[in-house]
């Protein structure tokens, strides 16, 4: 073995013993003939030090640089009164070297490990195996193991069963494009990569394994954003004779002794998590992935200005939009400038034409975009209902109720931001329900699954499907934390003639639907049980325990925006010679 010790383990107690330490050069200086070195592994620095002057052998220890692979060994000692360092574990001793060998070298570094500055994201996925060297990264690689450990004893404990799932598949559609593979041996024909391992878990449940769950790598060839990479990995499980409360309950139950144990220095808001269905999270937060950790919530006025005089407002509610307001609280200063940029922020994020504004400043006057237009009447009624005090500024949307629950609701996360209402030490945990079962898709004309198509209506709202679909709601729920959808998930139709009946709504041509799910069709044939589950996204969720900006960061090697590894350099041209054993041709 190289080490006797790691670099973090050291403390006063070894005072006296010989070691022997192996890790990479954090930090280097040179005082009157004596080197210091910081020297660091995975599991800390501890500094070391010796006089070359004195002793010759020891010059590797002056010529070393950044990031050197040394291994010393020496004598664990007290430092010297007045140079312990209270901020590192081992800031209380000090090993004084007697012999040093130099392990490697290390070239000029492109990025820096010890300084936590804002480095330019392309060098740091470039050189990703030096980013990864940084300490919060480390951290954040440490965090997500013991998260999905955690899960993986939580649910052995719970009888689940951890079962791979292929990869190489057939289209498993969750609303995004396909990774396609081609296949060699089947000129012609391609495996898909699964979106998630829906279809087999639910064949898994066919199957009788009645608890099922896997740490799943999921691909979806969609727009990237901070919170999506093209593969991803859920927390994939599913469970046979259980009803929305039994999924619900589990995942619930496991989540919150999660953070307890993995995170004990952050709180839940609160406990049971907060029911809210999809109607009340737009109305209250324009959202259905709302933080529900502060307030600012959405008041609708449009009851009181369909006749008020402002034309903008009484034009949306004649065309059959929405008047809704924020009332910021404690920005009724705020200047004219500052009102702009929350305008052009809308504007930007959401969509709304505009937005009006109500001042009202902490002196009692008022500054307002449409004020002027209003009898004195309606401007009370609007106070009143904005519930509006001295200090508060009142900011209205008036749109199509889609582009305003937008505008709102992203204006609310902006507002919680400028106004430091985002406590990061709280995790506002909550489950939404009561999705309408299918969204009208207006470009195709159709109506559109909400979660996706495996997903079984409420029993009771079933007679709906075909007299007033917008109104059924479907068995799903979504896990929301902290403004991000975390997971979602949803009781299946288990019975054949229901799940035609749903393809038939969607417009799915039965042709079609049986080329594709075919197999699934067949599978409930034989007894299929009553089954649900869910789904979490591991790396938002990760990322939101650690107060990550982006799940790239809870990543050890993702993509960058533009899907692309910039590492590894893929996706890249293939050679002539596989495109011809693959039979394809490249399109000009
Ligand atoms: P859904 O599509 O809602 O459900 O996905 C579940 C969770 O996966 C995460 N997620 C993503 N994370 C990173 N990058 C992406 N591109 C991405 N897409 C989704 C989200 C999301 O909440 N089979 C169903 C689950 C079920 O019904 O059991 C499914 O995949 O956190
Ligand atoms: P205008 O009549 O365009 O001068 O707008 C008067 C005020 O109403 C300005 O503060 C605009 O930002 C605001 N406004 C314009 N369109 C909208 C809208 N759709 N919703 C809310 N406010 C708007």
């Amino acid at each position: 073995m190289y080490k006797s010790h790691t670099c973090g383990e050291l403390r006063s107690s070894q005072i006296g013993e010989t070691v022997t330490l192996a890790g990479w050069v954090h930090n280097f200086r040179n005082h009157g003939g004596v080197t210091f070195i910081d020297l660091r592994d995975r599991f800390g620095i501890v500094q070391v030090v010796g006089n070359p002057e004195v002793n010759q052998e020891l010059l590797p220890l002056k010529e070393a640089r950044s990031e050197w692979v040394l291994q010393v060994t020496g004598k664990v000692r007290a430092r010297m009164e007045g140079a312990t360092n209270p901020n590192l574990d081992t800031g209380e001793i000090e090993v004084a070297v007697k012999s040093v060998q130099v392990l490697n070298k290390a070239k000029m570094l492109p990025i820096l490990i010890n300084k936590d500055e804002e480095v330019d994201e392309h060098l740091r996925l470039k050189y990703r195996y030096l980013d990864l060297r940084r300490d919060t990264m480390r951290h954040n690689l440490e965090l997500r193991h013991h998260t999905i450990k955690f899960i993986r004893d939580y649910l052995d404990g719970q009888s689940f069963l951890d079962i791979e799932t292929p990869i190489l598949f057939k289209t498993t559609p969750e609303g995004a494009r396909d990774y396609l593979v081609p296949s060699r041996v089947h000129p012609g024909q391609f495996y898909a990569l699964p979106q998630s391992p829906q279809q087999l878990k639910q064949m898994l449940m066919v199957a009788g394994v009645e608890r099922y769950f896997q740490i799943a790598r999921c691909f979806r060839d969609e727009d990237q954003r901070g919170d999506r990479q093209p593969e991803f990995t859920q927390l994939d499980l599913e469970m046979s004779f259980v009803e929305r409360d039994d999924v619900m309950g589990l995942a619930e139950k496991m989540f919150t002794e999660l953070v307890a144990s993995v995170v004990p220095e952050k709180k839940l808001l609160a406990s049971p998590w907060p029911r809210i269905t999809y109607q009340e999270s737009m109305e209250r937060f324009g959202k259905d992935n709302p933080d529900i950790r502060f307030g600012l919530e959405l008041v609708n006025i449009g009851d009181l200005v369909a006749n008020c005089g402002f034309g903008v407002f009484e034009e949306t509610i004649a065309s059959g939009g929405e008047v809704r307001g924020i009332n910021a609280k404690g920005l009724g200063d705020y200047s004219r400038k500052k009102i702009d940029a929350l305008t052009d922020y809308v504007k930007a994020n959401g969509g709304a034409k505009g937005l009006a504004y109500m001042a009202l400043t902490s002196t009692g006057e008022m500054r307002s975009s449409f004020a002027k237009f209003l009898t004195e009447n309606v401007k009370d009624a609007i106070l009143e209902k904005m519930e509006a005090k001295n200090g508060d500024l009142l900011l209205f949307v008036a749109d199509q109720t889609e582009v305003m629950f937008e505008s709102l609701g992203r204006l609310r996360v902006h507002l919680g931001d400028l106004l430091e209402l985002r406590d990061p030490n709280l995790l506002g945990f909550c489950w939404i329900t009561d999705f309408p079962f299918v969204f009208w898709n207006e470009d195709e004309k159709r109506w559109d699954p909400s979660h996706h198509l495996f997903t079984s209506p409420m029993p009771e709202d079933i007679p709906l499907l075909e007299k007033d679909t917008a109104k059924a709601r479907g068995q799903q729920y979504d896990m929301v934390l902290n403004n991000y959808e975390v997971g979602g998930g949803s009781i299946r139709i288990h019975q054949g003639d229901l799940q035609e009946k749903v393809f038939k709504l969607i417009g799915l041509d039965p042709d079609v639907a049986k080329e594709r799910f075919g197999h699934m069709l067949e599978a409930f044939q034989y007894g299929a049980p009553p089954h649900g589950g869910i789904a979490i996204g591991m790396d938002r969720f990760v990322m939101l325990l650690a107060g990550a900006p982006n799940i790239r960061e809870v990543i050890a090697f993702p993509k960058n925006q533009n899907a692309r590894d910039v590492m590894g350099d893929a996706p890249s041209p293939a050679e002539e010679k596989q495109l011809v054993e693959l039979h394809i041709k490249l399109r000009e």
